[in-house]
Parts: C-alpha cells; structure tokens; sequence
C-alpha cells in the first residue's frame, strides 16, 4: 500500500514525500505543477501530473494506486494573495478538497492528514496558542483552511473517514543536505528574503513595522524547521493507520523570534551585515504567533529536531547559496 502526497512537488510536500521513502514507504505524488516544481520529487516516488479540481484525475490516481492514506497540501498558502483574490482560495483549497474528498469516499480511501494553519487562529489572545483556543482568522487563506477542517469533521460523521489537520506556524529551513528547499516565485516568506541579500539578489531587507506591541516592536513568529514539519505528517499518518481518532495539532517550537531577531541570526549565520529598513506594517499581520504543541508531543510523540534558529538558517543557507534561483536554473 501506498501513500499518496498531493502536492508533494511544494515545499512541505517534498520535504514529506522524501521523510516517506527514507521511512521506507512506497509514496505516489500527484502534483499540477502550478507553484510546485518537478525536480523537488523524488525519484523513488511515482509521480502523476494533475489538478485535485479534476475528479477524472483523482480517480485515476486512486484507481492506478493501492492508496492507505493522503497527505494533502496541494492548496494555496500566500496570506496577502489570499485577500486580493479570495476566490482562487475558495476554488482550489475549498473546491478541491471537496472534490478529493468526494473521490475518496468513492474509492474507500478514509484516511487523510493535511496542511492547516497558525492563520485560523487569527489575533491570538494569549501566548503559547492551545489547539482549543478561539479560530477567528483575519485573513482569507486561514478561513479557507479552517473551512477545510470543518468539511472534514462533516464528512467523517457522514462517510466514516478520518483525518488530522496540521496547523503549522512558520515553516523554513530546508533539507540539511541543500539538495530541497524553498523556491516559491514570488517569495514571500521572510528567510528567504533576507537570504537574497547575502546571495546578491537583494540589497536590504525590509522589516514590516516596529511599532509592534513587541520588546523590539517587530513581529514574533515560531519558526519550525520544515524537516521536523514531515516528520509530524508521517506520525499524523500512523497514528491514523493505528486508529487514532479525528484531531487537530499545532506544530511549532514554542518559542518566538521577532524580524529583527531573525536577521540577526542570519548576520551571524552568512558572516553578511545584511542592511535593514524599517517599512510600513505589512496589512494582516498578527503581533505575535507562538505556538503550543504540548498535544503533537503527547498525542503523536512528535519530538522536533531543530530547536536553534541558527542551525534552522544554516540548512536554508545551503540550499539558498547552492540554488540561488531554486528549481529553475
Ligand atoms: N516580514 C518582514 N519583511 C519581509 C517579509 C516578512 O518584515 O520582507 C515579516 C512579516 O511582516 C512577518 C514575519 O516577517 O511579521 C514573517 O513573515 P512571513 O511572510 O515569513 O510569514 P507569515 O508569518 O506572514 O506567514 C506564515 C505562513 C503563512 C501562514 C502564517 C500564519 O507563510 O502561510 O504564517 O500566520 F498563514
């Protein structure tokens, strides 16, 4: 039996479809390519080309494959995109999981852990945020994420499928070996950004507001390293195969950095003065977001390997330096 990895050509995804083979799974990737790269599949894994709004490709897919369980993170994950055009969020995220969902109920296939996110939470009261804390995203990409749980705990009652949604906090770093890592076009993200700089690809980096309610008054965010990432999907997963019920996790490493912070562990980390300038609050953002994942721990035995945020930008620095444009050289 397999493990089918939607969206394992992204950057989640591969680092996941990769934990599997080195686990010693038999993995099947299904991926359109959309912001997804080819390259970042492995070799080892079967790999089919298509769009989960396709019900005829999704059921070719369970109908080519032995599938014992989905790991889904073929959605779109840009906050700021999310707002501009909240449509394209409802049609791929929400359009088609319920497409995926209905094939699955189809074919028999009743197990599924996804990518969710710290954004259903939206403007968190308190710090570490619990799993059972109030969902009120302020942006439209973590309310089509907090819509896919629901549609899940719906068809579980319903179909009898089971699942566990992930809410990451923020993913980075990449496989230590540089052969993987992050390439999202455009970038967003704040380690790569401020990678560029050291690359010479970007003269400065930007930091979005100081006047933060923050020691620095720039915002905290709970980095979590992208490899321990894959890890909690492969435990998710087993902890479903042994009869684990519907659940929902956090995953991150509890403890907060803010921008100014992060880049100076990436001054430290590339030996770059990497020069920064104070810019306007980038809309949307939230002060701060750290996350308790007391439950991964306990619950799945989830132990993250990357506690140090230098060590974290080093594994990205070796990807960011050995492909400066990512997959498309
Ligand atoms: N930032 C800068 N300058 C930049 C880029 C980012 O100061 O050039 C700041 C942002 O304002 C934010 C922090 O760096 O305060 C981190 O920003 P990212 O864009 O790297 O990540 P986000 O926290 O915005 O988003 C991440 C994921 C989303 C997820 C969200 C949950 O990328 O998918 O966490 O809040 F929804």
């Amino acid at each position: 039996m397999a493990v089918l990895v939607l969206g394992g050509a992204g950057y989640i995804g591969s680092h996941t479809a990769r934990a599997l083979l080195e686990a010693g799974r038999d993995v099947v990737v299904a991926d359109n390519l959309e912001t997804g790269f080819r390259a970042a599949v492995p070799e080892q894994a079967r790999f089919y080309e298509g769009d989960i709004r396709d019900r005829a490709f999704v059921d070719h897919v369970f109908e080519s494959e032995q599938i014992e369980g989905v790991i889904h993170f073929a959605a779109n994950s840009q906050v700021g995109e999310s707002m501009k055009e909240p449509l394209k969020y409802y049609d791929n995220n929400l359009c088609g999981t319920k497409t995926l969902l209905d094939s699955m109920v189809a074919h028999g296939v009743d197990k599924i852990v996804f990518s969710s996110t710290a954004a259903t939470y939206g403007e968190a009261e308190r710090m570490p945020i619990l799993e059972t804390d109030p969902t009120e995203p302020t942006n439209c990409y973590g309310e089509t994420k907090l819509s896919m749980e629901k549609m899940m705990k719906w068809v579980s009652l319903a179909h009898g499928l089971r699942f566990v949604a992930l809410r990451y906090f923020n993913a980075c770093g990449a496989q230590p070996d540089g052969s993987i890592g992050e390439a999202h076009d455009p970038e967003t993200h704040l380690i790569p950004l401020i990678l560029q700089v050291p690359n010479n690809q970007r003269e400065q980096i930007a930091i979005f507001g100081d006047d933060y309610p923050t020691p620095d008054g720039t915002c905290i965010r709970d980095y979590i390293h992208v490899c321990d990432l894959a890890q909690a999907h492969i435990l998710a997963l087993d902890y479903l195969l042994k009869g684990g019920e519907n659940n929902v996790f956090n995953l991150g490493n509890g403890v907060g950095f803010s921008v100014k912070e992060v880049i100076e562990q990436a001054r430290s980390v590339t030996g770059h003065p990497i020069p920064a300038k104070i810019e306007a609050r980038r809309a949307g953002d939230p002060a701060q977001l750290i996350a308790s994942s007391e439950k991964a721990k306990t619950v799945l035995g989830w132990k993250p390997q990357y506690d140090d945020l230098h060590t974290i930008i080093e594994t990205a620095w070796k990807w960011h330096q050995s492909h400066p444009n990512g997959y498309t050289e």
